[in-house]
């Protein structure tokens, strides 16, 4: 297919934070136990009224801003959610209204944490089979009004934000691979039972808490450490590589003992992963856009040097998915 170039990227998180020590007001934790078993110190928080679309299409302004493209040259919006506004319409025609992308289609794609992985395939795959020629990719949550405040095993976890990445059809090598697999036997792990067709919503679904995640954390946990190496260096391998080979490593920012695990298994330096969970909690669909961005503003990544970036995320069915790409 035709080369599918990385152009700029962006990302928007809402003004209201909260810190471990506000958390432990809330529910029965310690800054020690969050930062000690999760590496989270602070996140941020959607206020009243702000909601994905509003993120989402503020990432998207700023890589295009940073790309210097106007909205009505954009092809296809594709968006990665699992807190969407509402289930239709999708937030990504939500977005084209917003940014005034009048020339484009919008799709969302729902696929867990990895919705973000899931959201490049489609937006690569289109560039690089002629459909399209200049997409936004963008992964946006706001996982907040979705977690039970009151249970401190999720609640302690989650951030809102959005992260946009803007891909054109290029001339020189940019995707080198993008890889999607799944373990539906695995559902269970992570799910928002009800609200939809299989538990529609009632005043029962409402007093048993079913409108909110839940999860089984460990099994989660355990999950990527059997998975993620071995997946990863068949990653590397499908694009040529070794996982020595990768300069920056863009983890999906869930807890950073899964990254230092996953790490520690594959031989690989610390210090060549781009993390932010500190500072963001899990972002979901986000986490790896907005630590992308970041990589990129405080030039770890640059653009046209040919750096190896590998791009991998892992969350609800159980899905993961990696993808790397030449900066
Ligand atoms: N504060 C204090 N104690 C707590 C808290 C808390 N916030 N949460 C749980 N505990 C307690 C538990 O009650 C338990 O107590 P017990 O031993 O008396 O029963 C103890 O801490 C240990 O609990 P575990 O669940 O075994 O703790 P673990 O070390 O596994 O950490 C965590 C839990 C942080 C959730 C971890 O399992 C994890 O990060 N898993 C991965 C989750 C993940 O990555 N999800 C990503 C996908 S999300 C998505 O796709 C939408």
């Amino acid at each position: 297919g035709r080369p599918v170039q990385v152009v700029s990227t962006g990302m928007a998180v809402p003004s209201k934070t909260l810190d471990n020590h506000q958390l432990s007001k809330v529910v029965d934790t310690t800054d020690q136990w969050i930062v000690e078993r999760t590496g989270i110190k602070i996140r941020h928080i959607a206020s009243e009224g702000e909601n994905a679309s509003d993120l989402a299409s503020c990432a998207c302004r700023r890589a295009l801003e940073k790309a210097g493209v106007s909205a009505d040259t954009v092809d296809m919006i594709v968006v990665a959610t699992n807190s969407p506004d509402t289930l239709f319409p999708a937030v990504s025609c939500r977005v084209q209204g917003i940014i005034g992308a009048v020339n484009s289609g919008a799709m969302d794609v729902q696929s867990g944490c990895n919705g973000s992985i899931s959201a490049m395939s489609v937006g690569a795959s289109g560039i690089a089979s002629g459909l399209w020629n200049r997409v936004l990719v963008v992964g946006v949550e706001v996982l907040s009004r979705l977690i039970d405040w009151s249970d401190r095993s999720t609640c302690i976890l989650f951030g809102d934000g959005a992260g946009a990445v803007l891909l054109e059809a290029g001339s020189k090598k940019g995707m080198l691979s993008c890889d999607l697999r799944a373990d539906g036997t695995l559902c269970d792990y992570i799910t928002l039972p009800a609200g939809l067709s299989a538990l529609p919503a009632s005043d029962e679904t409402v007093r048993g808490k079913k409108h909110f995640v839940s999860m089984k954390g460990n099994e989660v946990f355990k999950f990527t450490q059997r998975v993620l190496p071995g997946y990863l260096s068949e990653v590397c391998a499908k694009a040529g590589l070794a996982p020595e080979d990768i300069d920056w490593w863009v983890f999906h920012q869930a807890n950073m003992r899964i990254v230092e695990g996953v790490l520690r298994r594959l031989k690989v330096d610390r210090r060549k992963s781009i993390d932010n969970l500190d500072r963001y909690g899990n972002t979901s669909a986000a986490s790896v856009f907005i630590a992308l961005d970041e990589g990129y503003k405080d030039g770890r990544i640059v653009s046209g040097k040919g750096q190896k970036v590998l791009v991998t995320s892992f969350g609800a069915g159980m899905t993961y998915g990696a993808f790397v790409f030449e900066s």
